[in-house]
């Protein structure tokens, strides 16, 4: 429906690219050229050294003159679309507004009487166009929303995603049980948050392109907000559709307590997922800040995933969650905003806020060092780690062959003080500016810790413009 959603050219991109080689290291490719097809698929990747560009075009019978080409211009290089695995879309317009409050607290005070108000469609769709623009400009190009327990405006998110070109897994918000959720918010049965759940489902089924770049996702909100009938519903949906499933775990002391008076013949927290069978290996729990090794040891077994929302337990006071201790478990790690729990909808942000955490972990624990994560461990949590949490590890995530065009333009532009223009102290990039006496493996620390959206130049999805940064050429809108 939009001009976006149109084929694209064919593409080549030339220059600097760098993603993750494994958790551990970061990989460069100088001098390289990426051959993306009509379907924003790579077809080809070719390493320095090798065959000219038009040689390589000849093969691949593509004709030379048609061909779009990209190129990294100094300081500048390709990096993969970061993957957000955990993120409000409805929260957005509180991002910032926590106050004291911790989880339950915050969820009675800011996030519910927010989330109702966008059963109104005009609001919804004003916030969901901001969300969705917004972060494809921090070079989001997969996101795991939650919208609200309202269908039509979820449905509408859905139809957003498709229509701004931003890879998404949208799910409609269950919550149905009456001591946890208030009057004014809430799924009037068990029943209803099935049937309401089915009817998202059959709307991303049926739209045109359908299953392309968005998905549903079964979405019970967190144990405490559902009926045990509830999450037996869910579960069934999940497995006769054969979806990813996201929820809440172990976020805050007083919800596990909660949860422990309202589930008594369970044994954790975990293992009232687990007896609905909502651990899945398409499952992605939030948070996991708690865990115990058991629960670390059945959610490893059931191959569930974990999106580790820094941002979000430090603003809301939930904890700090262990991610080398996680992966020491057997358990993959993605990286989440959580918007609005976390102030930012900027994974670089929640990549920077992951850093720091695991230092605080480090702090907190004798010989703790092992426990800190390095730029290249946090842009792994960023690319692959996300990729693996949403399914999508054959797809997305790192530049390979036969692999689809989510990446970004990163600038880092060589302009010291004084060397602008007009005698101009700053560069157009903020004061992260190169001052040329580093070497690659600098940058990236510098974009991590320093970076922003101003950095962010161009953003494709499946080979899809769908952000450009005014100053750095074609505009999408
Ligand atoms: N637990 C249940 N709902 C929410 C939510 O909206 N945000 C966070 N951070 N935790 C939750
Ligand atoms: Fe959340």
């Amino acid at each position: 429906p939009s001009q976006i959603l149109d084929a694209a050219n064919r593409q080549v991109f030339l220059g600097t690219f760098v993603h993750s080689k494994s958790r551990a290291e970061l990989e460069y490719m100088h001098d390289t050229a990426v051959y993306v097809d009509e379907h924003g698929v790579i077809a080809k990747i070719q390493k320095s050294g090798s065959d000219t560009v038009e040689e390589t075009l000849k093969d691949l019978g593509w004709d030379a003159a048609s061909v779009d080409r990209h190129v990294s211009t100094e300081g500048q290089f390709f990096f993969p679309g970061l993957i957000d695995t955990h993120v409000h879309a409805s929260q957005y317009p509180n991002v910032g507004i926590f106050g004291k409050t911790t989880l339950l607290d915050w969820l009675e005070k800011y996030t519910f009487p927010l989330e109702s108000s966008l059963k109104d469609l005009n609001k919804a769709r004003r916030v969901y166009s901001a969300c969705v623009r917004r972060t494809l400009a921090h070079g989001t190009t997969t996101a795991a929303y939650y919208a609200t327990t309202d269908v039509a405006a979820t449905n509408l998110l859905a139809d957003l995603c498709l229509k701004m070109g931003q890879r998404a897994f949208v799910g409609r918000v269950a919550m149905d049980n009456p001591d946890l959720c208030p009057d004014y918010y809430r799924d009037e049965s068990a029943k209803a948050s099935a049937e309401l759940t089915e009817q998202t489902i059959q709307h991303i089924k049926n739209a045109d392109p359908g299953y392309d770049i968005v998905s549903p996702i079964v979405t019970p909100r967190f144990a405490p907000s559902c009926t045990s009938e509830a999450m037996h519903h869910l579960s069934a949906l999940q497995r006769k559709h054969d979806l990813p499933v996201q929820t809440h775990v172990s976020e805050n002391k007083g919800e596990i307590d909660l949860v422990a008076s309202m589930f008594p013949d369970s044994t954790s927290y975990a293992d009232v997922y687990d007896r609905h069978g909502l651990l899945t290996p398409r499952t992605i729990l939030a948070h996991a800040v708690h865990l115990t090794k058991a629960e670390a040891d059945v959610v490893a077994a059931r191959g569930a995933k974990v999106s580790h929302c820094a941002c979000s337990n430090s603003s809301l006071t939930s904890g700090a969650a262990r991610v080398r201790w996680l992966w020491g478990r057997g358990i993959e790690v993605g990286l989440g905003t959580d918007m609005s729990g976390g102030y930012s909808s900027s994974v670089l942000e929640a990549a920077r806020q992951a850093a720091l955490v695991s230092r605080h972990v480090a702090m907190g624990e004798e010989s703790g060092d092992r426990h800190k994560l390095t730029v290249d461990e946090v842009l792994y949590l960023a690319t692959r780690g996300g990729a693996i949490c949403v399914g999508l590890e054959d797809k997305i995530g790192g530049f390979e062959e036969g692999k689809h065009w989510d990446a970004q333009l990163i600038g880092m532009r060589t302009v010291g003080p004084g060397e602008g223009e007009d005698g101009e102290t700053e560069s157009e990039d903020g004061n992260v500016d190169l001052f040329s006496w580093e070497d690659w493996e600098e940058t990236m620390a510098k974009w991590l810790y320093g970076g922003d959206d101003r950095n962010t130049k161009k953003v494709w999805v499946k080979g899809r413009l769908v952000h450009s940064r005014r100053g750095s050429g074609r505009q999408t809108k």
